[in-house]
């Protein structure tokens, strides 16, 4: 750490000063070449903003004020949706700078007496103790000012760091304003600042656009700040790594790369096995237990929980998922705001939906979707299934080709089946329908009224055979026909010129005959 300016001992530190936050997130990220706001792009499944605000928050400060704008309504509901408590947005309607959108988080500041904590919302990794490290020291220090510097190898894109000789702030250059040896700089920026409230009104009052890009920089302050001779003092970064920034999407997928090893790793070091840790896609937030094996190319995204044991085979992708112990996911499945119960057994090629909820031993196979379904212990449902919006009690089965009919192109309506319940192959439920406990639904059937409990359920039409048809079929179509399909001998017909020409006995010849007969009968 290093201190420059003017030391007032005078002036307490005060443990119980507020703490408040203003995190800047109204840029559209033009090296991103998108059309979606920069704190929008997702690291690790999660919008960039998140991150900041995830550090912020641990913090606990009393207010945190979101500078948004572009996409302004998705940047806040992102900003909403990080679980950071006391969050207010502002709009920087205009993007005129750094330093402008600080200006217009003010506002939302008002009476705020205490510490402020201006962040970048496209620096995602910083750690909550590296902040805390950072206040703690403004306030020891009994600091105006206190940032955040690292060395970089290759400072390109950051603002430099400029330090008189003997060492003290003298302000931040950014590249484009720089002369030549102060590109030489290796000591960055890397845009986390803790400035007293009081102090911070009038330097953001006090910034000019008279720049090369003519903007209102935020990084003049430190320099301002140091002229008007406030304390300013400086926290050294070890890690380049926690505070480096993302401008574009090199910087994104290699940031990506470096958080995904990250949380594999600590994983590893917690008792789960990858076995190609290369393909595994596991957001930051994801739990998993000890002796757990992730086969290759799995993404496990949100708040995925996975318990101990268990057995991803590869091919999955997973999303706010919750696993219990010991459950078998076998190839290609799709799990989303589901739960599988202990022991399961689900896939290959299952899809899970929102909402299903599996208890422990169920077994879901291959090419079966799910949704806002309730399935009970030990039931089985293996092949080419529906269920959706339904119930089903323990130790039932559910046979290849069944489908809940659920959707009436208004409702959804709901499907029960009991405990112990056979259901056969290729049926349809026609919900809203009960099928009772200990009820079995014969193949092929259609249910459209409730099953009472025991009953077989059975709608079939007769199956008839037209014996010989196929030798038949085949011989009308120039086969040759197997001897087991020869048609069966039949009367043998005589060739059509052989046939005498059956007379011709319409309707009215018969009538005629009947009327003659009785004429003659009548004589
Ligand atoms: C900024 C710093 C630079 C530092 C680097 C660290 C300035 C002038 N420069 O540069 O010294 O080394 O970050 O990563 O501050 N934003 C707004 N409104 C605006 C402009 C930007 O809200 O009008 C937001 C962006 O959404 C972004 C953040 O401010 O989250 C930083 O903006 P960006 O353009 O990325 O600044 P850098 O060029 O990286
Ligand atoms: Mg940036």
């Amino acid at each position: 750490m290093q201190a420059s300016g003017e030391c007032d001992s005078a002036r307490a530190v005060s443990e119980q000063r507020a703490l408040g936050a203003i995190v800047l997130a109204a840029g559209l990220g033009t090296r991103m070449r998108s059309a979606r706001a920069k704190v929008l792009h997702e690291l690790g499944g999660v919008p960039l903003l998140h991150y900041p605000l995830a550090a912020v928050g641990a913090l606990d400060p009393s207010r945190v004020v979101v500078v948004v704008g572009h996409q302004a309504d998705a940047a806040r509901a992102a900003a909403e949706a990080s679980g950071v408590r006391g969050i207010r947005s502002v709009l920087q309607a205009e993007q005129r700078g750094t330093g402008h959108a600080a200006r217009c988080a003010l506002p939302a500041l008002d009476g705020f007496t205490g510490d402020v904590l201006v962040l970048y919302g496209d620096s995602p990794l910083v750690l909550p103790t590296t902040l805390r490290r950072l206040v703690e020291t403004h306030r020891t220090g009994e600091a105006d000012l206190t940032l955040l510097t690292v060395r970089f190898e290759d400072p390109t894109g950051y603002g430099r760091i400029v330090r008189d000789p003997d060492g003290r702030v003298r302000g931040i250059v950014e590249e484009r304003d720089a002369t030549a040896a102060e590109r030489a700089i290796t000591e960055i920026n890397p845009g986390f600042y803790c400035v007293r409230a009081e102090v911070l009104r009038p330097l953001l009052a006090a910034l000019r656009d008279d720049n090369a890009q003519r903007e209102y920089y935020l990084t003049d302050i430190v320099g301002l700040a140091a002229a008007r001779g406030h304390t300013v003092l400086t926290v050294e970064v070890e890690q380049p790594d926690e505070v480096a920034g993302i401008n574009s999407r090199v910087e994104l997928a290699r940031m990506e790369a470096k958080l995904r090893a990250q949380t594999v790793e600590r994983l590893m070091a917690a008792g789960v096995t990858f076995e190609d840790p290369e393909t595994a896609y596991v957001g930051p937030e994801v739990e998993i237990g000890a002796d757990t094996v992730i086969g290759p190319n799995v993404t496990l995204r949100g708040r995925t929980r996975i318990g101990s044991g268990c057995r991803l085979d590869g091919t999955a992708w997973l999303v706010d998922a919750t696993l219990g112990d010991r459950v078998h996911l076998l190839f290609g499945c799709w799990v989303e705001k589901a739960e599988i119960g202990p022991d399961a057994i689900v896939g290959p090629f299952a899809r899970l939906r929102e909402g299903s909820r599996l208890a422990e031993r169920v077994h879901i196979g291959n090419f079966v979707e799910t949704k806002k379904a309730v399935i009970g212990a030990g039931t089985k449902a293996n092949h080419l299934t529906y269920l959706g919006d339904c119930e089903v009690g323990p130790d039932s089965n559910v046979g290849a080709g069944t489908i809940t009919c659920n959707y009436d192109g208004f409702k959804k309506h709901r499907t029960r089946i009991g405990a112990r319940v056979q259901i056969g192959s290729d049926t349809q439920l026609v919900a809203p329908v009960t099928v009772a406990d200990d009820a079995y639904v014969g193949a092929g059937t259609t249910v459209t009224r409730d099953v009472p409990a025991g009953a077989l359920a059975v709608s079939r039409t007769p199956v008839k055979f037209v014996e010989g048809w196929v030798g038949r079929f085949r011989a009308r179509n120039g086969a040759a026909a197997p001897d087991a399909v020869t048609p069966p001998q039949r009367r043998r017909i005589k060739p059509r010129a052989a046939v005498a020409k059956p007379r011709k006995v319409g309707r009215r010849h018969r009538a005629l005959a009947k009327s003659k007969a009785a004429r003659r009968r009548g004589r």
